[in-house]
């Protein structure tokens, strides 16, 4: 539920600016972030997993790295879980500490893992036994000692979209639970290696709380296992994936209640069954959320281009396209589009479509909304997190302009790209 991007009276605000006046003022299409939401989100976490010792909460810049967002995001205390080396250029540049930088990733190329060496971040988390080989390698070459965690793939059915499913057999990520003993054994005998533990990424927008039960259960037999074996554990790493409410994003008298609104984790039940399973003495427990930080923050600021009625059917035709905001071609994912003018307009079934030359290209189908016309503003809900991060340029169309709003002042992250970035 997001609370600072909310109605008062039939205006939308963002924190206490009118939405209306954002995309007056800076155009459309418009990403903007509630700075109060992010704090909020990440206050409610740290203080969920609290209870944990020794919890630390790396935030993913995968979700959203916006170089003023990852500012803010250090600045609350969190570490940072990257996944490139550009990632670890950005988090370092924003202030996050080094020893507080994760780097994960099934392919990571040599001149990731020597950067990860060379700027001395906190662990690189190893995805297969050939990689390991080569991080032990190019820490020798380096006269360092690499400090990893082996990220086990547990086999746990997270029970979300399949395209963000990440910790069963089948996926990609990871060493097998019941194959990684030998990487194990490597791992202790090598040299320039410091095995400090265990990492496990099951998936994202995870809703329930069982996959991750099964995943600490897994973990933490695993580590009683290798634990046996010589393997001094000092970090466990349960990866991300809390997911957030799409639907409702807003409640208003003026606008349908959505159906199939998404159950939400318990911060605090989820924070004691971790707890339960992985507290080992000596050690720190680590979770890289990214979504449940930023999503709710954001909102894509768009309008409409044209009303088009076709065989029957409403198109609403924006000025934002899946460029700009993959999900729902992605994902077919759900966000909430409401006008940021309400009215007591009846509701239709509408598609909200975008410019692109590509039929995936759409925001909502079938949709319940009122009557709109050319002009009209609406916001694409809760878009924090994968939504500027995973834009392009296709169809040769400039990215957006970033907003953070604090209180009632708003400022520029990002300019707007202009025709010259294109080239
Ligand atoms: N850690 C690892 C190793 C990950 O692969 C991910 C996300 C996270 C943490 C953060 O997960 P989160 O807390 O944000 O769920 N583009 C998709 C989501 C892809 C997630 C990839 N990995 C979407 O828009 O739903």
């Amino acid at each position: 539920m997001t609370e600072k991007i909310k109605y008062d009276g039939n205006r939308l605000f963002v924190e206490e600016i009118p939405a209306a006046e954002l995309a007056a003022k800076y155009g459309t299409p418009l990403y903007v972030y509630s700075s109060e939401q992010i704090k909020d989100n990440f206050r409610r976490l740290r203080k969920a997993f609290g209870i944990v010792p020794g919890a630390r909460i790396l935030y993913a810049l995968k979700a959203n790295s916006n170089p003023e967002l990852l500012g803010l995001i250090s600045s609350l205390g969190a570490g940072a879980d990257t996944v490139s080396a550009g990632e670890i250029f950005l988090a370092l540049k924003a202030g996050f500490p080094p020893s507080s930088i994760s780097l994960a990733g099934v392919g990571k190329t040599d001149r990731d893992i020597d950067f990860a060496l060379a700027r001395d971040i906190g662990v690189i988390i190893v995805e297969s036994d050939e990689e390991l080989g080569v991080i032990s390698e190019r820490a020798a070459a380096l006269g360092r000692t690499a400090r990893i965690l082996l990220r086990i793939n547990p086999d746990v059915d997270a029970r979300t979209h399949p395209h963000i499913s990440t910790g069963l057999k089948e996926n990609k990520f990871g060493i097998n639970i019941n194959e990684a003993g030998e990487t194990v054994k490597r791992a202790l005998r090598s040299k320039s290696i410091d095995l400090l533990g265990v990492h496990s990424h099951i998936g994202s927008q995870v809703t329930e709380h069982a996959p991750f039960e099964e995943a600490a259960d897994s973990i933490r037999e695993f580590v009683i296992r290798i634990q046996k074996e010589g393997a001094n554990i000092r970090q466990i790493d349960l990866g991300g994936g809390i997911g957030v409410r799409y639907r409702n994003a807003l409640k208003h008298s003026l606008l349908p209640a959505e159906r199939k609104e998404e159950p939400l984790i318990d911060l605090n039940l989820l924070a004691k069954a971790i707890k339960d399973r992985l507290s080992f003495p000596g050690c720190e427990i680590a979770i890289e959320p990214g979504r449940y930080i930023v999503a709710e923050s954001g909102v894509l600021l768009t309008k409409v281009l044209y009303r088009k009625e076709s065989a029957g059917r409403t198109f609403i035709v924006v000025d934002a396209g899946m460029n700009d905001m993959m999900r729902h071609a992605l994902y077919s994912a759900y966000h909430q589009i409401i006008p940021v003018e309400l009215n007591d307009s009846a509701y239709s079934p509408a598609d909200v479509v975008g410019p692109v030359c590509e039929t995936t290209d759409a925001f909502a189908l079938q949709r319940e909304l009122p009557v709109l016309r050319r002009g009209d503003t609406l916001a694409i809900m809760t878009v924090g997190a994968y939504g500027y991060s995973i834009s392009s340029n296709y169809n040769s169309r400039p990215k957006p302009a970033e907003i953070l709003v604090e209180k009632d002042y708003a400022r520029v992250v990002r300019d707007r790209e202009t025709f010259e970035d294109l080239i």
